[in-house]
């Protein structure tokens, strides 16, 4: 998608992946995001959107990670500092829950600092975990580290200390 102020999103490909990296080491170093190795960015290549300038360098990210049928996270979600304020955190935005909509998601999560942004994209918080029985039980059998957090499981809690859990009815 092209906007009017100079970027574009679009799905991210692997020539992608390290600048994204480059782009979240920030703020994974600041525990505002969970870090993650780049095998992990690699493997996950295909739940990300890039937004770039018009020369195509990578000044944004986020991801879409489906959790269960109708519930998915945005995560990983970061605009270059020199970039924020313009819109760009919103084209992103509006590409995932595209693409969850696709997916026949219903619920997105987000674990998250930026509650103001979120809120002003139709989340709202909610401290409590609000899933049926049945499919907690088995989302706490993934290994992802986001899955653990959705559930507020105790070996995540150092992870998600001061942030908001936030959900949006799509
Ligand atoms: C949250 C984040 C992605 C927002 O990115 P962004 O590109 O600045 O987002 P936008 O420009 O769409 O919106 C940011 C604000 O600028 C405003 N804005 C948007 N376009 C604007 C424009 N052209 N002129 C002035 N203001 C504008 C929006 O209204 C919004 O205000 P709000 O926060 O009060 O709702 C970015 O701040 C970030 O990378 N944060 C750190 C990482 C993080 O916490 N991610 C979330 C967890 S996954």
């Amino acid at each position: 998608m092209a906007t009017d102020d100079g970027f574009r999103v679009r799905p991210a490909t692997t020539g992608d992946i390290r600048a994204i990296a480059a782009l979240i080491q920030p703020l994974v170093d600041s525990r505002v995001l969970l870090g993650k190795d780049l095998v992990v960015l690699f493997e996950s290549v295909q739940e990300f959107s890039v937004a770039v300038d018009a020369a195509d360098q990578v000044i944004g990210c986020g991801a879409l990670h489906v959790f269960w049928e109708d519930l998915g996270e945005i995560r990983t979600l970061s605009v270059d500092s020199a970039h924020t304020h313009k819109g760009v955190g919103h084209a992103l935005i509006e590409a995932l829950e595209a693409r969850a909509r696709e997916l026949g998601l219903t619920t997105l999560f987000c674990l998250t600092f930026e509650v103001e942004f979120f809120t002003s994209h139709g989340f709202s918080v909610q401290p409590e975990v609000d899933v049926a029985p049945d499919v907690y039980a088995e989302l706490v059998r993934s290994p992802d580290e986001g899955v653990a957090e959705f559930l507020d499981l105790a070996r995540v809690k150092p992870n998600t200390l001061g942030n908001s859990r936030m959900v949006k009815t799509l």
